[in-house]
Order: C-alpha cells, then structure tokens, then sequence
C-alpha cells in the first residue's frame, strides 16, 4: 500500500497506470473503516488493477457542525486496515493499493468551493429537504476524487441507498465513462447494518440498535399481505412505541425521523406495491437513537 496525500502525487500515481493500460477502482470513504468499507475495497481489489481508496471527511457534506466535529477519524487504524485487507486478498501487487488521505487545504485549495449541483426528484426526497446541500457536497467531492483518481469503478455502499441515486444522476450529468458499482449492506452478526456512526452508540443503544433491521425485515414479510401505507404506519409505531413496550435505561428510545417505501430507481413513494418499476421498492429509514442517527434499507 502507498500511502498519499497531495493530489499531485495521485495524479502522477494514475497517470502512470494509466499509461500501462491499468483499471482503477475508486473507494471513496471518510474514513472510520469498517467491513463494510473492506467488503467494498476486497471487491475493488479483485476487479481492478490498482485501487484508490480515499479517506477523507468531506466537511462540505455536512450540514450539522456537530456532527462534523463528533465524526470518527482514525487514520492510523484505518491504515492498518486497509493494508490487512490488502494482504488478505492474493495475488497483488503491493504499489497497485493507493490509501489517499488529503487535508482540507489540498482537496479545496480555493478555499470553499462554489460550485453547486442540483439532482431533480431523486433529492428532493428523503435525506434532501432534511439535509439541505449535503447531496451537492457529496457531488463536489466524489467529481474531486473522480478527476484525481480517474477510475474505472466506483464503488458505493447500499446503506447509502439515496447517495448511489445521486452518484449515478452525477455521471448522467458529467458523462464520464465510470461503472458505478453498488454493494451490498454489510450487518454486524444481530443484524445491525455497519457504519463508522456505531461507535458513537453507548452499550446500552448499541444492544437495542438491531431492531432497526428486525422491525425492518419483519416489514418486507407483511409485504405479501399488507398495502403499502399500512406497512409504512406499522413500522413507524413498531419502533416509536419500542421503549414503551421494552422500558429502557436512560429514557432509550428510537425517534424515527422518515421510513419512506420508494420505487428502487427513481427513489419516488410509492403508494401500491404494483408501482414499482424494473428496480423493485426499497424501503429507507433514518432513526435517532441516543443521538446518533442511524440509517438502513430493506428491498421488497
Ligand atoms: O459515503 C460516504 O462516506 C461519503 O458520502 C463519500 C461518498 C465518501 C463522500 O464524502
């Protein structure tokens, strides 16, 4: 694994892959690595010639300082992880893994970028109108990393389900020949989808958490019988009314901020089953639980 930091040194790195004819698969991150994010950069690995995986907390994509200031960096264990996982998947080649960690100043030398992106429909739902800009913020940086570490693939996790719409919106608008590659959700073994947000959880959240994706699965079973907005409402009330049924420590609770059931592609609610188009639905929450927001999917 080499590491950089300068985007200079990863254009000279590319460049000289691409020149050899080498495929490149990008892993964008903000670091905090998990299995999740391995699962992405083992996938990378096996279907690239050369890997660039990016680490870096994007401070334009949050809209909440708080949340900006409390999220995770551990560069060092990520580092660390990154070169198991390199060392876990045979066969390659050890200059062929890029772990590119850029400060602020070198990913933004013009201080605060101006430029903004618009998405129509697919943003206007969901995260959108509860995280104003933070699509556009994600958009900046990923054509950042796309123009720095030219790849071939990019590879985005599935938890992230409104983030894919938007990168896949974002290469329909610049028309760079990328193959955006969506992966599935890795769960800790109760079930729990992963995130570098977890950390955040106290025991006592963290043991509770995995109702998300119980009540969640439970869900796409009353799917065969239930109509659309009768799900929705139940899922809701199931994790809402949770500590009132499980009284928990500390005044615990789930405040669930949306669950919408959406058709997979357009990312539009839908209110029969029969609406969803080629995709499939998918239903996508995001819950508060013990000031930690939580976000997780379900196909249908
Ligand atoms: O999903 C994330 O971790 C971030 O939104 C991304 C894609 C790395 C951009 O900062």
């Amino acid at each position: 694994m080499i590491q950089i930091t300068k985007a200079n040194d990863l254009l000279a790195a590319v460049s000289k892959a691409k020149e050899q004819g080498l495929s490149i698969g990008l892993v964008p991150t903000m670091g905090a690595l998990h299995e999740g994010h391995l699962s992405l950069i083992g996938r990378a690995l096996q279907e690239n010639d050369m890997v660039v995986v990016s680490l870096f907390v994007n401070p334009i994509q949050f809209n909440n300082k708080e949340d900006l200031e409390k999220y995770p960096r551990t560069l060092e264990a990520d580092l660390e992880l990154i070169k198991d996982e390199e060392s876990r998947i045979k066969n390659q080649n050890t200059d062929r893994l890029i772990a590119f960690a850029p400060t602020v100043e070198e990913m933004y030398p013009e201080g605060q970028p101006t430029e903004v992106y618009h998405f129509g429909p697919v943003e206007e739902v969901m995260e959108g109108p509860r995280r104003p800009g933070h699509f556009s913020g994600v958009a900046v940086v990923v054509r950042r990393l796309f123009d720095l570490a030219q790849p071939t693939r990019a590879y985005f996790g599935e938890k992230d389900y409104q983030q894919i719409a938007i990168i896949r919106a974002l290469l329909d608008q610049i028309k760079y020949p990328i193959e955006l590659v969506p992966c599935p959700i890795v769960r800790a073994d109760d079930g729990l989808a992963l995130s570098s947000r977890n950390m955040r959880l106290s025991p006592e959240a963290r043991a509770i958490a995995p109702t998300i994706n119980a009540t969640l699965e439970q869900a796409a079973e009353m799917a065969d019988y239930e109509e659309v907005d009768d799900v929705k409402e139940w899922v809701l009330d199931t994790l809402s009314s949770f500590h009132e049924v499980n009284p928990q420590p500390n005044g615990l609770q789930f405040e669930p901020e949306y669950f919408e059931i959406v058709d997979a592609r357009t990312l539009q609610p839908i209110a029969e089953w029969s609406e969803a188009g080629d995709l499939g639905a998918v239903g996508c929450i995001a819950v508060w639980l013990d000031g930690v927001r939580l976000i997780d999917i379900v196909k249908f």
